[in-house]
């Protein structure tokens, strides 16, 4: 659905768009921010990619890459004919024609929504903007952010909205180390607030996306991913639930959710866990949490959901202690061997991750700790600094056998399960990472 809207800037953009002489933006080079200038770049669009961390622009510089699923050679392809270059410097701004927003949307201390970085993006954008471009809002956030937060530092340029200057929002979604999608082929929501915006958004993301999903606004895009988020976060506080329940009444909660997936209608399975991880399930609800406060609403869902999974952590760290004592071994005298820091199997990125609380819940609580993760080196946490415990470069004999318990939290595939089960004493696996083993099973318990 693309409206007739006539204004010649918008003309002069869909000409460039066309030509594919259009250039294309991205500030914040991160997770989302990079695959999205790959994307760009691989659509024959010249890219220019901003981002205030130096060592991330050096390294691009440089063809490295410093996200594990995306190689230094997709880097060195986007470099190539100059197609992609990557800057601290913001007055390059002006020579794009679209600015995707792709920067942190994190959660303060007190579990409110923390826009510093939208702000200052906004800010840094302003001196520079010029009449044809299209600001995109990519960054997930509560439902107004793009009309309350972001229009409001736009109209400081002195130019007119929907006439001079296009505004949109567009959400990500990613789903990192899933090989069944590509940033291309996963269907991209779009919402303007005014029809010359709406149009040179369908237009570009139309050319770079094989599927848009056009909604009436801004603010119904920021609310569909918000939607998304909280589904996921309150099926998984569901299971993480009934998991609970289930290890009290002798049953292996993922026997019964594969049992109940077989329904071919009305039943999605999702997995219980250690607690959830990652930039976006465990912090964005609460942008609508806070948001809808101010609509005398109480999303009760997401609150109950957010406590069922902040608990989690601290569930295992009591099932694993109790299944020490049960073999005669006291908290301050044992050795857990940790297996996972990242927050989800085959990848590389920690944020929020369970494995870093639950590391300083057994350190707090007396336990010796050793933990490994294939994809992880010399994590620092933000919130935590340097983790405690001894990280182990390999996953050794020794560092099995010596070890009272080996605790998995993150079931990556580079992890050969047959063999940490016949080397350790006991195995406390909080993501069934264990199913296919077939040998000492004996050994296994759930948490
Ligand atoms: N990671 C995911 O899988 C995912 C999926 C969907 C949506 N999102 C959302 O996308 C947004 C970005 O997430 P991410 O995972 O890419 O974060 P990230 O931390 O990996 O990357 C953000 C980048 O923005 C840069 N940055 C911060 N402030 C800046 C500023 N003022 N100017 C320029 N650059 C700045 C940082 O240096 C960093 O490189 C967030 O809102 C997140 O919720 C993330």
């Amino acid at each position: 659905m693309i409206t007739e809207v006539s204004c010649s800037h918008l003309d002069v953009f869909i000409e460039k768009l066309e030509s594919r002489a259009l250039v294309a933006g991205v500030v914040g080079l991160g997770y989302v921010g990079l695959p999205l200038a790959q994307l760009f770049t691989s659509q024959g669009f010249r890219v220019i990619g901003l981002d205030i961390d130096e060592s991330k622009i050096s390294k691009l510089v440089n063809a490295e890459s410093y996200i594990g699923h995306i190689p230094a050679a997709s880097i060195l392809e986007m470099r190539r004919d100059a197609r992609f270059v990557a800057t601290n410097d913001f007055s390059c701004v002006a020579d794009a024609d679209t600015i995707s927003i792709c920067v942190p949307t994190p959660l303060d201390k007190t579990k409110q929504p923390d826009l510093r970085a939208v702000r200052e993006t906004t800010e840094s954008l302003v001196p520079y903007l010029r009449a044809g471009q299209l600001v995109i809002l990519e960054s997930t956030t509560y439902p107004g952010t793009t009309t309350e937060v972001v229009l409001p530092i736009l109209q400081r340029t002195g130019l007119k909205i929907g006439e001079e200057l296009f505004v949109g929002y567009s959400p990500e979604r990613e789903d990192p180390a899933n090989p069944q999608f590509t940033a291309r082929t996963i269907p991209k929501v779009v919402g303007a607030n005014d029809p010359a915006s709406r149009r040179a958004l369908e237009a570009f993301y139309g050319k770079v996306f094989d599927k848009i999903v056009p909604v009436s606004s801004c603010e119904a895009a920021e609310m569909a991913k918000i939607l998304e988020n909280i589904y996921r976060c309150v099926n998984i506080a569901l299971v993480n639930e009934l998991k609970l329940l289930c290890q009290r009444m002798g049953l292996n909660i993922w026997e019964i959710v594969d049992a109940a997936k077989t329904k071919p209608f009305g039943f999605q399975a999702f997995y219980p866990g250690p607690g959830l991880g990652g930039h976006c399930i465990p912090i964005d609800p609460f942008y609508l949490a806070w948001k809808a406060r101010e609509f005398d609403f109480s999303t009760r869902f997401i609150e109950l959901a957010g406590e069922i999974n902040t608990k989690m952590p601290y569930e295992v760290v009591a099932r694993a202690t109790e299944l020490l004592n049960a073999r005669g071994i006291a908290a301050t005298s044992a050795h857990i061997l940790v297996l996972g820091l990242a927050y989800k199997k085959n990848v590389d990125d920690c944020r929020e991750s369970p494995s870093i609380k639950i590391l300083k819940l057994l350190a707090e609580r007396g336990f010796a700790v050793t933990y490994f993760d294939p994809h992880v080196r010399g994590y620092i946490s933000h919130r935590y600094g340097k983790l405690p415990g001894v990280e182990i470069d390999a996953l050794s004999d020794e560092a099995i056998l010596c070890a009272d318990a080996t605790l998995i939290l993150t079931d990556h595939d580079a992890f050969d399960y047959e063999r940490i089960v016949r080397l350790s004493s006991t195995v406390i696996d909080t993501r069934n990472a264990t199913r296919n083993v077939t040998e000492n099973r004996n050994k296994i318990s759930f948490a």
